[in-house]
């Protein structure tokens, strides 16, 4: 049957509404993992939030709780039994899962003859191999409530590091594993989507947390990193609640396997061919 524009202008709510479906966060606790699942339970979701610190994770949970539905379950993804132990959490608790939200990251900096091993391991460890150890045993859950119309998402979470080389961070294994996010992103989107289960990834640029808090001289990353971006600013709070409601609602329901650069616009930034200055080829003329 065919719906007309009329039909969606008169519904436009439920096309955004992700009310009583239940969500996943990874790295809740805090930065854009507490700003996704602050918008979530915002909009009226049963919201979970994961995180190592569980005093952390539990004030956040609290602080959540008073605008809706909120619990914490803390746990460490990066290691292969916290992981099978907060899958049985879920599980016990709940009948299905509709958006796992695979955001907990970190990022190691060290110039290259001294970046060790072990962070190059553990930064692969909970920004890529968890991601698919999650999606992986939360399947039955993901499944569970998915349909055609309404499939259960997963949102990963890449970077614009993943997608461009950023100049001076030495953050070596940190935009590899956003490469290879990117990747598992479209792998599992394929081998997902017959079971009703979409799977994107959000590329952000450079948003306020406790990963870009460090300062680049006297001045603050977040300030050097809006003052040398297309669009003039870093990102914030609405820009990630909006791209996450879109993903998660029925609006989002026909996209699958996507990167979407959420970045003001680094990601499309022009290379330079030629130094500044010098003037470009006459276009070679073509018969
Ligand atoms: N902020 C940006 O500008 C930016 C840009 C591009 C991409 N991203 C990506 O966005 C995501 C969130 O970054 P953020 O800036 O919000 O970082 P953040 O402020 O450092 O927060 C990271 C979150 O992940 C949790 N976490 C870290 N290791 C964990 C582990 N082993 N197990 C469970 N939870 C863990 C942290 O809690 P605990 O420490 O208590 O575990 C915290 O809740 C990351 O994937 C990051 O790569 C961020």
């Amino acid at each position: 049957m065919y719906c007309t524009s009329s039909t969606i202008m008169s519904d436009i709510e439920r096309l955004f509404s992700v009310r009583d479906k239940i969500v996943l966060v990874t790295g809740g606790s805090r930065g854009i993992g507490e700003m996704i699942a602050g918008t979530f339970v915002a909009a009226g979701a049963k919201v979970y939030i994961t995180a190592r610190n569980a005093a952390e994770c539990e004030a956040t949970a609290h602080r959540l709780r008073g605008r809706g539905d909120c619990r914490a379950l803390p746990a460490d993804v990066a290691d292969p039994q916290s992981v099978r132990l907060l899958v049985e959490e879920i599980r016990t608790r709940e009948p299905r899962l509709d958006v796992l939200v695979n955001n907990a990251g970190i990022a190691w900096g060290a110039p290259l003859a001294d970046y060790p091993l072990d962070a190059w391991d553990r930064v692969f460890a909970v920004n890529v191999r968890a991601m698919f150890q999650l999606t992986r045993d939360l399947l039955p859950q993901l499944k569970a409530g998915a349909t055609a119309h309404d499939p259960s998402r997963v949102i990963n979470l890449g970077s614009v590091a993943g997608v461009r080389v950023v100049q001076s961070t030495y953050a070596y294994a940190y935009g590899v594993s956003k490469a290879a996010v990117n990747h598992l992103t479209a792998t599992l989107a394929m081998e997902l989507a017959a079971s009703h289960v979409t799977v994107n990834a959000v590329s952000p640029g450079v948003f306020p947390s406790r990963m870009t808090e460090m300062r680049v001289g006297d001045r603050t990353m977040l300030e050097v990193a809006g003052a040398t971006n297309p669009l003039g600013r870093p990102g914030s709070v609405e820009d990630i609640a909006g791209t996450c409601l879109y993903l998660a609602s029925r609006a989002g329901a026909y996209l699958t396997g996507a990167v979407i650069p959420l970045d003001g616009g680094l990601h499309a930034r022009p290379i330079a061919l030629w130094e500044e200055g010098e003037p470009a080829a006459e276009p070679a003329a073509r018969s």
